[in-house]
């Protein structure tokens, strides 16, 4: 990374975001979810798919907690734009690459805002024979949820209704290498 690529990220840091969770405190987490997930999980086939971009660090750290067998897959789907608003509609950009019939599935999100993305996602995946089908969201935004109920079996922590970047979340494709959670003061300087 060049000089002005680190000093942008740090000035962004810096002057626009509060941080919400600090590393340390999604570490222990993640840690509590790991292991309820492999509790619950422990004579299961289970497999995680995460939806890409977002969920790829809660993923990476997530299934290192879990002490089980377990395959991992990864679907992605754009919802989002580059803004911050959704557009309702949510379309397949890439699918699983393994069937998922007579398996147990957890699906892996960075963030449940409107709940239209996973909604979908599930009615998909629901049509495919999985014995199960979970959702572990490392962030739950409740407030805005108007459109769609879903119940998240594995939530990481509810949050207020503020847009947030960091551990895998981004704003206009950035920001997703912080290692904490911060809200965004302002997404247009971003
Ligand atoms: P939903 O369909 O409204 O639930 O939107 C879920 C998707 O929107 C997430 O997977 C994120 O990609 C994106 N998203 C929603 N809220 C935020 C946020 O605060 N920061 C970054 N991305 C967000
Ligand atoms: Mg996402």
């Amino acid at each position: 990374m060049s000089a002005t690529l680190v000093q942008k990220m740090t000035e962004f840091t810096n002057t626009n975001l509060e941080t919400l969770y600090s590393a340390e405190q999604i570490k222990t987490r993640v840690a509590e979810l790991g292991k309820q997930i492999a509790f619950d999980y422990a004579d299961k086939d289970l497999v995680v798919i995460g939806v890409l971009k977002g969920s790829c660090v809660f993923l990476a750290d997530l299934i290192r907690q879990i002490d089980l067998p377990l395959a991992i897959d990864f679907m992605a789907v754009s919802s989002y734009k580059d803004g911050t608003k959704s557009t309702g509609d949510v379309e397949i950009l890439k699918d699983a690459s393994q069937p998922i019939r007579g398996k147990d599935v957890i699906v892996v999100e960075d963030i449940v805002d409107t709940g239209l993305t996973l909604f979908r996602l599930l009615e998909i995946l629901g049509s495919r024979g999985a014995s199960s089908i979970k959702i572990a969201a490392l962030l739950d935004k409740p407030e805005p949820r108007i459109k769609k109920e879903l119940k998240i079996d594995y939530c990481g922590f509810q949050i207020p209704n503020k847009f947030v970047v960091g551990y895998g979340l981004d704003v206009a494709g950035r920001y997703r290498n912080l290692p904490f959670i911060g809200v965004v003061k302002n997404p247009h300087i971003a």
